[in-house]
């Protein structure tokens, strides 16, 4: 379809300023109202998507004898502190369904989401780069074609896999490739992509071949996932039930060859196996030999794992999950320390071998995630929990994982096709953990992670740690051999401000600083979803994000005591307070500005309001209780193709405030 330009974006404001129509209809047809404040409603009345769910539940109750004066001396590094290895700002990125590509990149390489391109360059500005994976079950069946109808890069097909995802087929084309390297240039995104393995009597490397042609060259190839999750394949229908590890292994020698004997692909060494998700252990792979028999090959070793699932839910598979009942498992320290628990020898292991071991796919939980955790604050305070402790454990990294409409934990969704053009995008409370985790580790590349909760003191509780340590976790990232930053948590919720703990820190062997910086992850619940702010900042509520920080940045002066030299920072309930030690690691981290891809000096190519004039101009209206049913064509993956224009009278009242107001308060038009 046409992409409108500037001149035509302008008449069409102005023939809604010429015929208003009434905004109040336009909230009962979209049944989403924009910019709602926080309500309870329970899932089972709501029948939108999932990405827009407005479930909001019961955060859980203070715990009982809450320390609320935590004490920690920081070690010096002479203190025999066992850090990890140096860890990028980058460390948790995103996984993204390949067959959502169209809707979150953009519909090809000349059209490319400007929303999606200011988150992430909000995030290369503090880390320095993005990681982000393409891939998931989608990555499987993929193929490369030569051209697709309307100019797409990326079509699915219904698929009759057996596989309880209902995972669609994709073709694509080269374009899709040539946009992920047309998003690197601008904002430094490197890419994990994954090698169909569906059929390795019959195997497409083109991927590969394609992918290193236009990817490499930059440095912005990560590498090649083989097998998505290959413990699963029995289960899924698409290898024989007796599918074991050594069958596994079998199937990535023949890959192995294949990539070896093309020259087609000149990068040999940057497999990821054996991305496995639990039902094998990684280990169970392991132990075949495949490292050792294939170790010029490999890159990286993988796993994928999800907390827990809501698949009886979504597809009536295994034990219905009540999201009240589990959301206290994400609130503590317990959940980070449990899920790192299996893969401590296998992180060491992949240490011992010299390959980074990365958690390709994560999130709340499978199948979705849950109504009123998966998009709250306490997911976004769960996530940074887990992905530090994974980086103080060995991990090299970790991907939160990016489904479609129907996906309760997307870090960001953009808005159903036929609403692009009047609403915006969703940033999801888990984006803010991406963003706190890039601060958090800076840009360098050489922060060391420890996590210190176990020397938490409290006079109020004698026992180190205190027995409510599990709600005040600590983590110090070391820089040069030196301290720079602390993150501690207050996973409590208590809005009478009585569970507002004091953290009071000393460095060992040294002296604290006159002053420090904090910024603040806040909201006024774990519940809530559409508060959250990071230092003062937010991306809105549902549909109100075009990508930019919203607001002022505001940051925390805190004055040390020299007499007891310590400083004492309170953490409001809940938060996570990430504390600058220095001002190099306070500008590290800290640019001074932020690249931004204004809508309106792109709209000829780079618009988010993809409107057809002409389906409008024809348009009879539609009824106002008509529920918008969205463009999802997948049960778990997201909507179909862009551009399938709005046509509505009721939606054009709306498109003609949204862009209206949006692009006004841009500025240049
Ligand atoms: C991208 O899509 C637009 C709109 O359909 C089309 O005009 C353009 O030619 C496409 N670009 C490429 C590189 O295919
Ligand atoms: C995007 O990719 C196209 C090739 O499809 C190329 O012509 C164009 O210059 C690229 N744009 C940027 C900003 O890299
Ligand atoms: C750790 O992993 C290695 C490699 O798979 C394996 O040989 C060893 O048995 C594992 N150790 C434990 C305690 O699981
Ligand atoms: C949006 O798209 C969906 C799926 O194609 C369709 O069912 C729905 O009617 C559309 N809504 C509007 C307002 O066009």
């Amino acid at each position: 379809m046409p992409v409108m330009g500037p001149m035509e974006l302008r008449s069409f404001v102005l023939l809604f300023v010429a015929i208003p129509y009434s905004l109040a209809s336009v909230t009962v047809y979209s049944q989403i109202p924009l910019g709602q404040a926080t309500q309870s409603a329970s899932a089972a009345t709501y029948t939108a998507p999932a990405a827009y769910d407005p479930t909001v539940l019961n955060p859980p109750p203070v715990p009982p004898s809450f320390s609320t004066q935590i004490s920690l001396s920081v070690p010096a590094t002479s203190d025999n502190v066992s850090l990890s290895q140096p860890l990028k700002g980058s460390f948790l990125g995103f996984s993204i369904e390949f067959s959502v590509i169209s809707q979150v990149f953009g519909k090809n390489s000349s059209f490319i989401q400007v929303p999606f391109l200011n988150l992430m360059s909000n995030l290369r500005q503090r880390a320095g780069e993005v990681r982000i994976r393409v891939g998931g079950n989608t990555q499987e069946t993929a193929s490369l074609v030569d051209s697709l109808p309307n100019g797409d890069m990326a079509l699915k097909e219904p698929s009759n896999l057996n596989d309880p995802t209902s995972t669609p087929a994709l073709r694509y084309t080269a374009d899709a490739l040539y946009m992920l390297g047309n998003i690197s240039s601008l904002v430094d995104v490197k890419w994990f992509l994954g090698i169909p393995f569906n059929d390795t009597t019959n195997l497409r490397l083109q991927i590969a071949e394609v992918g290193e042609a236009v990817l490499d060259s930059g440095g912005y190839l990560l590498g090649f996932q083989v097998g998505n999750e290959p413990d699963l394949y029995a289960a899924h229908g698409v290898r024989p039930s007796t599918y074991s590890p050594y069958d596994y292994f079998g199937e990535v020698g023949i890959l192995v060859d294949a990539v070896n004997n093309d020259n087609s692909i000149p990068v040999k060494n940057n497999l990821v196996v054996p991305s496995v998700s639990g039902t094998w252990t990684p280990e169970d792979v392991f132990n075949t030999g495949i490292v050792t028999s294939y170790d010029n090959s490999l890159g990286y070793l993988a796993v994928e794992h999800y907390p827990t699932d809501n698949c009886y839910a979504q597809y009536g598979i295994g034990s219905p999950v009540d999201p009240q009942t589990v959301f206290p498992d994400y609130l503590n320290h317990t959940s980070a320390t449990s899920l790192v628990a299996p893969y401590l020898n296998a992180s060491s292991y992949a240490a011992s071998v010299g390959k980074p071991f990365v958690m390709m796919e994560t999130n709340t939980a499978s199948c979705g995630g849950f109504p009123g955790i998966s998009d709250s604050f306490g997911a976004a305070v769960w996530a940074v929990d887990f992905a530090l402790q994974m980086g103080a454990v060995g991990f090299w990294g970790a991907m939160l994982h990016v489904g479609g409409q129907d996906d309760y934990y997307n870090p960001f969704t953009p808005p159903p096709t036929n609403q692009s053009s009047y609403h915006q995008w969703t940033v999801g409370s888990v984006f803010y953990s991406s963003l706190f985790v890039a601060e958090a580790l800076g840009s360098s590349g050489t922060a060391r992670l420890v996590d210190l909760t176990n020397a938490l003191t409290s006079p109020s509780d004698t026992t180190t740690p205190p027995a409510t340590s599990i709600y005040t976790p600590v983590y110090a990232i070391y820089e040069n051999g030196a301290p720079a930053r602390l993150v501690v948590f207050n996973f409590v919720t208590d809005t009478s401000g009585s569970s507002t703990v004091q953290f009071t820190f000393g460095l060992g062997g040294g002296n604290v600083p006159g002053s420090v910086q904090v910024k603040y992850l806040l909201a006024p619940s774990v519940s809530d979803k559409n508060n959250i702010t990071w230092a003062g900042q937010t991306f809105g509520s549902t549909f109100e994000s075009d990508g930019r920080f919203q607001g002022s940045p505001s940051i925390t002066t805190i004055s040390c005591s020299a007499s007891s030299n310590t400083c004492t920072v309170p953490l409001p309930a809940p938060c996570i307070a990430l504390i600058f030690l220095t001002s190099s690691a306070y500008a590290e981290s800290n640019p001074s500005s932020t690249v931004t891809f204004a809508t309106t000096a792109l709209t000829q190519t780079w618009n988010t309001a993809t409107i057809n004039p002409t389906v409008l101009a024809t348009s009879n209206g539609m009824s106002g209780k008509e529920r918008d049913q969205l463009a999802s064509t997948s049960r778990e993956n997201g909507a179909a193709s862009m551009g399938t224009g709005i046509g509505v009278g009721l939606g054009l009242g709306l498109v003609g405030l949204g862009v209206g107001a949006w692009m006004g308060g841009a500025g240049t038009w």
